[in-house]
């Protein structure tokens, strides 16, 4: 028999446990974890009223270079203004073919449409469920300039096979690194390389927070900073 206060401590735990829901995201939990960084971080970009291209962003841009081992970042707004952005410094026109995978965010897609690029989506390998080297290899025709592997849930998409492909066929290829960021790619010799480097472009985003979009070392570059227009050359 429980006694008295034993009754009143199950109840109140009962009670604890049911006013707190389980999240899919618990973004509250983790941002309780780094509050002060962050609040410090922002009081610190406030009082300084540099928010564009200002020295947080420039921090954050060598940072994030060093952390991918790349050799530019650009900072932008989000991951769907980094696949655009991408999408138009590598200059392809419209009607342009781009395989993409067809189970993503709705961004990838979308961007391709916008740009009046013709969007090729082709099937998922039903284990990663990343995009399948042997269906991107089907869908290659002679209008087909890129292809947009997405990093899905964090796992890396074969990338072997796609450079692979993509070499073979003289075509770009885009990384959507917006789920990936972190992930590491381990290449057939043994090198280890972030996701988002490894492709001739990569592109992510920190979702609702902050986002950039960074060259692979690959790509030959030239950026006009003031008028904020990328000019990229074909990839070796
Ligand atoms: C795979 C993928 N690509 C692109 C995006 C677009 O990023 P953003 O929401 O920063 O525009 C997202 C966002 O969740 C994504 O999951």
């Amino acid at each position: 028999m429980l006694s008295q206060e034993a009754i009143v401590f199950v109840n109140l735990h009962h009670q604890k446990m049911a006013m707190r829901k389980i999240q899919m995201v618990d973004l509250q939990s983790q941002y309780a974890f780094i509050r002060e960084q962050v609040e410090a971080g922002m009081q610190e970009v406030l009082s300084s009223a540099q928010f564009i291209n200002g020295p947080a962003v420039k921090s954050f841009q060598s940072n994030l270079e060093a952390y991918l081992g790349v050799k530019h970042v650009i900072p932008c707004a989000n991951g769907t203004d980094a696949l655009q952005v991408a999408m138009m410094g590598l200059g392809l026109q419209p009607g342009d073919e781009v395989i993409t995978a067809d189970f993503t965010f709705a961004a990838t897609v979308e961007v391709i449409a916008l740009l009046g690029l013709t969007p090729v989506l082709v099937d998922v390998d039903p284990v990663s469920f990343n995009i399948s080297p042997q269906a991107i290899e089907k869908a290659i025709t002679p209008k087909t300039k890129a292809i947009v592997p997405v990093h899905l849930f964090g796992q890396v998409a074969d990338m072997d096979a796609i450079m692979a492909i993509a070499k073979k066929h003289n075509l770009y290829v885009i990384e959507d690194n917006a789920q990936g960021i972190g992930a590491t790619h381990t290449d057939r010799e043994g090198n280890k390389i972030k996701t988002g480097g490894i492709g001739h472009v990569g592109s992510t985003s920190f979702f609702r927070a902050a986002l950039g979009f960074f060259l692979s070392a690959t790509l030959r570059v030239s950026y006009m900073e003031r008028k904020r227009v990328l000019v990229l050359g074909r990839p070796k």
